[in-house]
């Protein structure tokens, strides 16, 4: 290829690539899989690699890996970053409005922009000819510090504006404020394998996400779920739209994330209307919110009204109440998790907090608990937010009468009386006993849930009972289960009992990724399973691999190679390995993952919609990109098929106005088997 050819398809790739990340990041409308768009970014690497001029600062391999700095530079914000004042009810909003009112008779004709006021941290970016170019935190509203490396690495900041070419002009200069946060489930499933690693575990989302911002280290960075939404414009080359409304669409029509729970009300009496349903939708959105910040939409009349000290006086937030409570602390009880990893939380005298009973809550670790100096019989202060499990932030030391006794961590695994070991360099204490049975009826859920071997009617309640009796002693007892053993237990009739054992055999199905992800190996997710069944063509294979030849592949660090060597060498492990062969739980790569991509459905892009027969949502998107077509998530003239189960909604509908042809999943083996018949 000429040196001309090359750098067009750079350009190419850096454009399309920024439009695919937009669009399965802000949008939620990806047109491509995971794996064509790895091939993509795959594919600019290598180009840019042998171009190394063409690597702008708004090329998508600039998201990840900018070098350690030692601090951060200042930077003097374009315009004061402004605060908000609080309202507490419908009357301090009132109140408000009546003072402005009384500035400015222009309010009584504005409009108003409800916003949800997120919890999280105000960045500043700078936007010169289009391209990002700096990232600042908000520092004293004056002077922020510079983030640009770590603002680089979220994916929903576009790199670019307009992000779609030819729709809307970037001004030469702009300047933006938003907020940067973390998703509830997201931080869920942070903090789930930071605990499984034996890592600290963050106390909540908006602390997680300040952290992570103001890392020195942006690749530390780049592996934190952040996230964020624009919602003002602190500096532009241009004239910009007179009304907040107006703003609001412009900036999105530029490609940034934009709050799609922003709403217009038409007058002030609208507002007070609207407000009790933000309160009542709180815990339904997805991200930590603290109020709903009211916006003149006039900018004209708020830019006029100016501020009181930080404050504008266009705007206002309405807080919700806090979800803050104090309570007694009466124990401390420990969990054992599935690797073992020992978790201390708080066992309280049952208190009230957003119209929820607690009596619960996690103490992160031990170290957390000694840090905090936190006694039994403490009162504490406990927060809860939204369904984040409840967290304590710490004691009221001036409450202590004197008889809080502190802490002693046990030195013995509170399920199976073991002595518990710690691993230098964690926080984490860990029961190692194979055998222990918390970390047994841990092991079997993670085991047969959806994301492993998905055996369905497999919950557990049944999985403790099993263990409990003694009857299944490791995963691979269950393949030994007869219908008479499911019998005895509570609530399993005949029916039940052959639907479940025959769950149980269909799941020796699954591919080998998945059987990997059942083992629990610490470190080893969806996303290294696949990887691992790619690579070793069954467990026996991968048993034999080294800690080196492991941390050749790309992602395997030293902690996880180290982690799947460890539990290879586990004599219990090895034990289980031989009955899993022995019971005919031996997925082999080649005929059931990627690994011999076939390409019968070359080119075809499918989407698939309602329940099918007997293929779940994920497996029938496994069928087709083995086969080599491509899945996407909504109908359009480019979809070759649809594939329809029971109860398919708008997608079908969508297919039908579109002449899209229509497959059960019955025809689309059929056409499978068609094809490798013609194909060969
Ligand atoms: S507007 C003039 N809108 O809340 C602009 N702020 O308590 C003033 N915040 O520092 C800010 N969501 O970090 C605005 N939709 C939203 C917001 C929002 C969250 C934060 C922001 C601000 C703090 C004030």
């Amino acid at each position: 290829m000429t040196d001309n050819a090359e750098i067009d398809e750079i350009k190419k790739l850096q454009n399309d690539i920024n439009v695919h990340f937009y669009r399965y990041h802000v949008l939620d409308q990806p047109l491509i899989s995971d794996y064509e768009y790895d091939l993509l970014i795959k594919r600019l690497r290598e180009l840019e690699a042998r171009h190394p001029e063409m690597v702008t600062a708004d090329s998508p391999t600039q998201r990840i890996g900018a070098l350690a700095a030692d601090r951060f530079q200042k930077v003097s914000h374009p315009a004061p970053i402004l605060s908000l004042a609080n309202a507490f009810s419908n009357a301090d909003l009132t109140a408000w409005y009546d003072r402005i009112l009384k500035l400015d008779s222009r309010v009584a004709q504005s409009g108003y922009v409800l916003e949800p006021k997120i919890d999280g941290l105000t960045v500043v970016l700078r936007y010169e000819n289009g391209i990002l170019v700096q990232g600042a935190t908000r520092g004293d509203g004056e002077v922020g510090e510079d983030v640009t490396a770590n603002v680089r690495t979220i994916k929903s900041i576009p790199l670019k504006i307009p992000i779609v070419e030819g729709s809307v002009k970037a001004p030469d200069l702009l300047v933006v404020r938003g907020e940067v946060f973390i998703m509830r489930d997201d931080f869920i499933t942070l903090n789930q394998t930071l605990e499984e690693n034996g890592e600290k575990t963050y106390q909540n989302p908006r602390n997680t996400a300040a952290g992570s911002l103001r890392q020195l280290d942006s690749s530390l960075t780049s592996t934190r779920p952040l996230t964020i939404l624009i919602y003002a414009i602190v500096q532009s080359s241009d004239p910009m739209p007179a009304t907040q409304w107006g703003l609001i669409n412009f900036l999105r029509e530029l490609g940034f994330p934009i709050s799609d729970l922003i709403e217009k009300a038409d007058s002030f009496d609208e507002v007070l209307k609207i407000t009790p349903r933000w309160i009542e939708r709180r815990d339904s959105i997805p991200y930590e919110v603290d109020g709903v910040v009211i916006k003149l939409d006039d900018l004209r009349v708020a830019e006029e009204l100016g501020f009181v000290g930080k404050d504008p006086r266009g705007a206002i937030a309405l807080k919700y109440p806090a979800r803050e409570v104090t309570t007694i602390l009466k124990d401390i009880g420990v969990n054992v998790g599935r690797t073992g990893v020992l978790t201390p939380y708080a066992i309280f005298e049952p208190v009230e907090v957003g119209g929820v009973t607690v009596t619960k809550a996690t103490l992160h670790n031990f170290d957390f608990i000694t840090d905090k100096d936190i006694r039994i019989l403490d009162r504490v202060l406990i927060k809860r937010a939204g369904d984040v499990i409840p967290y304590v932030i710490g004691p009221i030391t001036d409450a202590r009468t004197g008889v809080e006794t502190p802490y002693k961590m046990p030195n013995l695994c509170p399920s199976c009386r073991q002595e518990v070991e710690h691993l230098a360099g964690e926080v984490a204490w860990y029961c190692v006993n194979a055998a222990c049975p918390a970390q047994l009826v841990r092991n079997l859920e993670h085991f047969v849930s959806r994301g492993a071997m998905d055996i369905i009617g497999m919950g557990i309640k049944i999985v403790e009972q099993l263990a409990e009796i003694g009857l299944v002693k490791d995963v691979a007892d269950l393949y030994c289960l007869k219908r008479e053993d499911l019998l005895v237990l509570e609530g399993y009739k005949d029916k039940k009992a052959d639907n479940l054992i025959d769950a149980i055999q269909a799941s020796k199905k699954q591919p080998l990724a998945r059987l990997i992800i059942g083992l629990g190996i610490r470190g080893v997710g969806e996303v290294a399973a696949a990887d691992l069944a790619q690579k070793f063509n069954d467990l026996s294979e991968l048993a034999k691999a080294s800690s080196l030849q492991l941390q050749q592949m790309e992602g395997f660090g030293p902690n996880t190679a180290d982690a799947i060597v460890d539990w290879f060498a586990r004599p219990a492990n090895q034990k289980l390995i031989t009955k899993l062969k022995e019971v005919d739980v031996w997925p082999v790569a080649s005929e059931s993952t990627g690994k011999t991509k076939r390409w019968y459905l070359d080119g075809k892009t499918f989407v698939v919609t309602g329940t099918l027969p007997t293929l779940s949502r994920d497996q029938a998107k496994e069928l087709i990109e083995i086969n080599g077509g491509k899945v996407t998530d909504s109908v359009s003239k480019k979809t070759d098929y649809l594939v329809v189960g029971e109860n398919a909604g708008s997608k079908l509908d969508k297919a039908v106005s579109l002449g899209v042809p229509q497959l059960s999943e019955e025809a689309l083996r059929a056409l499978i088997a068609e094809l490798e018949k013609t194909n060969g």
